[in-house]
């Protein structure tokens, strides 16, 4: 069977079928499922189980991965995945769940804010592949925002407003809005904030979309208290419910977002239930500001 998508969400994400993700991709697949990331910006496969290695091999055959080294709290010795995988699970390298309290687990549940992954890199994330090993029995889902639609609907007035903007991101922002500032002086120097353009264009269809995130903490030239209230703006306006396509998990799902066309959060979940998810992520070409 071909390799066929379906479109699922409100005005982009598809669901993807014909193809076995357990093999090597041939080089149309391949072609298929970018061509498909332009339309969609959001890739849902169904399937059994990848292990660690047939994850990456299928990553790879993508494109170039990013590591995910100090970006969160967790110490090197208290990793549960190579640097390879970005560890989005609440799990310790025991694979018991974090204490309510733990710190790691207070930083990562910023990631129920809305956010564009990596956007506190100076070259920012292109994809992310978030694969289901186990998921809890209630929550947890992913919600997306379509971030082009949201462009989109501006009016012309705030399209001139934000076309040349240039926005400070941070996880120092991200986590100072939910209240985490217990940061190290190390930590505090790890995450300084880097810039990144708020309007981007697709470099293969030239669709424009408005790139916003949590980590988002201030815009070059601008007095933080107004630049946050415009952030604070956009954001509820591309995140109205006609922008957000939200997916329920199973075992076995593989998820694939372009962070440069879409925002993305987790919801909550009990957390005493393991939540094992495990991400890829390609490597965005480069800095989005000269
Ligand atoms: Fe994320």
């Amino acid at each position: 069977m071909a390799l066929t998508i379906k479109q699922v969400g409100p005005c982009f994400a598809g669901e993807v079928t014909g193809v076995d993700l357990t093999k090597a991709l041939c080089l149309e697949e391949v072609s298929a499922i970018h061509a498909g990331m332009d339309q969609f910006a959001v890739l849902i496969f169904h399937g059994a189980k990848l292990g660690n290695d047939q994850h990456m091999a299928f990553t790879k055959s993508l494109g170039g991965i990013e590591q995910a080294i100090g970006t969160s709290l967790r110490e090197p010795e208290d990793h549960r995945l190579s640097t390879d995988f970005a560890d989005v699970s609440n799990l310790d390298k025991y694979e018991r769940p974090f204490e309510r309290e733990d710190r790691r687990r207070l930083f990562a549940i910023g990631n129920r804010l809305w956010h564009s992954d990596s956007s506190f890199k100076p070259t920012p994330a292109k994809y992310s592949i978030l694969h289901a090993h186990a998921i809890p029995t209630r929550g947890g889902n992913t919600e997306f925002a379509d971030m082009r639609a949201a462009y989109d609907a501006l009016d012309d007035e705030m399209k001139d407003l934000v076309e040349d903007l240039i926005c400070e991101h941070s996880q120092l922002h991200s986590r100072g809005r939910i209240g985490f500032t217990d940061f190290t002086d190390e930590e505090r120097k790890r995450f300084k904030p880097v810039h990144q353009i708020m309007v981007r264009r697709h470099p293969v269809t030239g669709r424009k979309s408005l790139y916003l995130s949590s980590h988002a903490g201030g815009i070059v030239g601008w007095p933080v208290p107004e630049a946050r209230i415009l952030l604070q703006d956009l954001t509820e306006h591309a995140t109205q419910r006609q922008f957000v396509h939200t997916h329920e998990w199973q075992v076995g799902d593989l998820v694939i977002w372009d962070n440069r066309q879409t925002m993305h959060r987790a919801r909550p979940f009990p957390n005493e239930q393991p939540r094992d998810m495990r991400r890829t992520t390609l490597a965005g070409d480069g800095p989005t500001v000269a």
